[in-house]
């Protein structure tokens, strides 16, 4: 047991689908996963292990922006010897031709989190994708017909913006869209030498302002954990 999950040695896979939203987790695992255990109840924070076409796959909500998601990145990996996260998440499109639904791989992830300016003080990290999970992830998309994006996303720390015109000026260097959490799991992944990546869904436009209904989320969520399980089952 770790200090947020209370898994047993053995408990968790090598391979973990982390969605920030612990029911979307059981959704997961009771949609794609054979035989799946639920190991994790602490803070509601649900973590389940089951198997994908044979081998060991766990789920584990990681709450919401970088301070929570890195408690849980940072105690699978050092107590449960995770070696393999994939994200799986929602965000808000910087771009006209990031449409609701689209599903977006995140090359890599710019941020306004403080977190990488006390690690590297007065210079600037930039926190990428494991290219073999990517490169897994574009094949499954392109072999399946399922279209994707791919480049830079913002990682922010607010959910609610003062200013509505921000977004304007990282849509303007090709960031794609804007989530809370990759940036602290690309840095912390690296720090411990793991492979992980973001496949993230268009839930929400800046651009647009519009928002997709909980009803559609479920069905393109449906594409982005099929190329996330196939990811990390190759
Ligand atoms: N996740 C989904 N939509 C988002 C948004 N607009 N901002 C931050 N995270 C998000």
């Amino acid at each position: 047991m770790s200090t947020h999950i209370e898994a047993k040695p053995g408990e968790i896979a090598e391979t973990v689908l982390m969605p920030g939203d612990p029911l979307r987790a059981k959704w997961i695992a009771e949609t794609f996963l054979e035989n799946p255990v639920c190991y994790n109840r602490v803070r509601g924070m649900l973590g389940y292990t089951g198997t994908y076409k044979g081998k060991k796959v766990s789920v584990q909500g990681s709450g919401m922006g970088m301070p929570s998601a890195m408690i849980y990145f940072h105690e699978l990996i050092n107590e449960y010897g995770v070696k393999n996260i994939i994200r799986v998440g929602s965000a808000g499109s910087y771009q006209e031709d990031v449409k609701l639904n689209d599903v977006v791989l995140a090359m890599a992830a710019s941020t306004t989190s403080g977190m990488n300016n006390s690690r590297f003080i007065n210079s600037d990290y930039s926190p990428t994708a494991d290219f073999d999970l990517f490169i897994k992830a574009v094949n499954y998309a392109q072999n399946n017909n399922i279209p994707i994006k791919a480049g830079n996303v913002l990682s922010s720390d607010e959910f609610y913006n003062d200013d509505p015109e921000e977004y304007k000026l990282w849509a303007q260097y090709g960031v794609l869209c804007v989530e809370m959490e990759t940036a602290g799991l690309y840095t912390i992944a690296a720090k411990y030498n793991i492979r992980a990546l973001t496949i993230l869904t268009i839930s929400d436009s800046l651009v647009t302002e519009e928002k997709l209904s909980a009803h559609a989320r479920e069905t393109t969520f449906k594409d982005m954990v099929k190329i996330a399980l196939a990811a990390a089952s190759m």
